[in-house]
C-alpha cells in the first residue's frame, strides 16, 4: 500500500501535520475503529475528535491497534460548550482522556463558545489542562475574530489554533487575517463543503487537468496556502487515501485565483441556531 503522508506547520512551538482525519459522524458506527485505523495505517498522523462526536473510544482502539509511537500521532479532541464552567471543563478533558486511553492529547479545543460563561473561567480551564500535562497545546473552535483577540489577549497559556469552517465556497478573509495576525494556523473544517464542492465545474475541470478528483482539487487549494490544516472526514477508504494524497501537484497561480473566486457563493454550513457566534461577514 502506498503511504500518504501529509508535511507540517508549526504556530507558538506547535508543529502539526496539514491534513488530519475527521471523526465526526458515522453512518456504521461498527465501521469507525477500521476507518480510522486504515486512515493512519495508510499514513495520517493526526486525528480530529471531539466529546460531542463520541468516536473518542475508537479513536483510541484505532490507535493502540496501529503499532504507531504515541509520539509520532498528533490526536484533537475539543470540550463542548455545556461543559464550559471551570469542573465541568475539568470533568470532561479527564472523560476525553480515560475513553481515549491517553495519557495526553496534542491540542485541547473550545469547541464553540459559551456566552453565559465568562471567557476568563473557560479560559483559565483550558490553560490549566495545559499546564497539568493533559494537553500539549490548546485552541479555541467557532471563535469570531472579537473573541478570539480576547481569548488571546486573556488566556495565560498560548492558543496555537481556531477550528472553524473554511472552504472554497465560504468568505473567512476578516478571520484569516486576525489568525495571522496573532500567529495561529488555522484548522479547516467541512473543508469539501460536505461534497458540495464536488460537483463544481471549475473545481472538476482544474481536477481533470491535474489527474486528480475534485475532493483533491478542494483540499489542495486550502493546504497550498500559508498556515491552514485540513480535516476532511470520509468513510471508504478509497476516499480517505485521496483526501491525503496531495502532495504529488501543485495549483498555479491562475487556478488559486479561480477557486477562490467562488467564494462569492458564501455559504456556511454548520449553522447550529443555539450555538452560533454572530459570524463575521466577509
Ligand atoms: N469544530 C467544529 O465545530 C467542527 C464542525 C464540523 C466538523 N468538524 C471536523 O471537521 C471534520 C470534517 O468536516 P465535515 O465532515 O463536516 O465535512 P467535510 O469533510 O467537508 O465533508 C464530509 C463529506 O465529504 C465526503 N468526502 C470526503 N472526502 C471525499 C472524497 N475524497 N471523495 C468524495 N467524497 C468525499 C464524505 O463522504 P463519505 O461520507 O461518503 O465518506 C462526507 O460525506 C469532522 O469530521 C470534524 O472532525 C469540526
Amino acid at each position: 500500500m502506498e503511504s500518504g503522508r501529509a508535511p507540517n506547520v508549526s504556530a507558538h512551538g506547535a508543529t502539526i501535520p496539514v491534513v488530519g482525519y475527521g471523526t465526526m459522524l458515522y453512518p456504521e458506527p461498527e465501521r469507525a475503529v477500521g476507518l480510522i485505523a486504515h486512515a493512519i495505517e495508510y499514513g495520517y498522523r493526526h486525528i480530529d475528535t471531539a466529546r460531542k462526536y463520541g468516536s473518542e473510544q475508537w479513536v483510541g482502539e484505532a490507535i493502540r491497534g496501529s503499532g504507531v509511537p504515541r509520539d509520532e500521532l498528533w490526536v484533537t479532541t475539543k470540550v463542548t460548550e455545556e461543559n464550559a464552567k471551570a469542573d465541568d471543563f475539568a470533568r470532561s478533558v479527564d472523560t476525553s482522556l480515560q475513553t481515549l486511553g491517553l495519557d495526553y492529547v496534542d491540542l485541547l479545543l473550545i469547541h464553540w463558545p459559551q456566552p453565559s460563561v465568562p471567557l476568563e473561567e473557560t479560559l483559565e480551564a483550558l490553560a490549566k489542562a495545559k499546564r497539568d500535562g493533559l494537553t500539549r497545546h490548546i485552541g479555541v473552535s467557532n471563535f469570531t475574530v472579537a473573541l478570539l483577540d480576547e481569548a488571546v489577549a486573556k488566556c495565560s497559556e498560548q492558543i496555537v489554533t481556531n477550528q472553524v469552517e473554511y472552504h472554497a465556497y465560504l468568505r473567512q478573509d476578516k478571520l484569516l487575517t486576525a489568525c495571522a495576525r496573532h500567529g495561529l494556523f488555522v484548522t479547516c473544517y467541512a473543508p469539501v463543503a460536505r461534497t458540495r464542492l464536488l460537483d463544481d465545474p471549475v473545481i472538476t475541470e482544474i481536477g481533470t487537468a491535474h489527474g486528480k478528483t475534485a475532493a483533491q482539487v478542494a483540499l489542495r487549494w486550502l493546504v497550498q496556502q500559508p498556515q491552514l490544516v485540513v480535516v476532511p472526514r470520509a468513510v471508504e477508504f478509497s476516499e480517505i487515501e485521496e483526501d491525503i494524497d496531495l502532495f504529488d501537484f501543485e495549483l498555479s497561480d491562475d487556478e488559486m485565483s479561480r477557486i477562490g473566486a467562488l467564494r462569492d457563493k458564501n455559504i456556511r454550513i454548520v449553522d447550529p441556531e443555539a450555538r452560533r457566534p454572530v459570524w463575521d461577514e466577509g
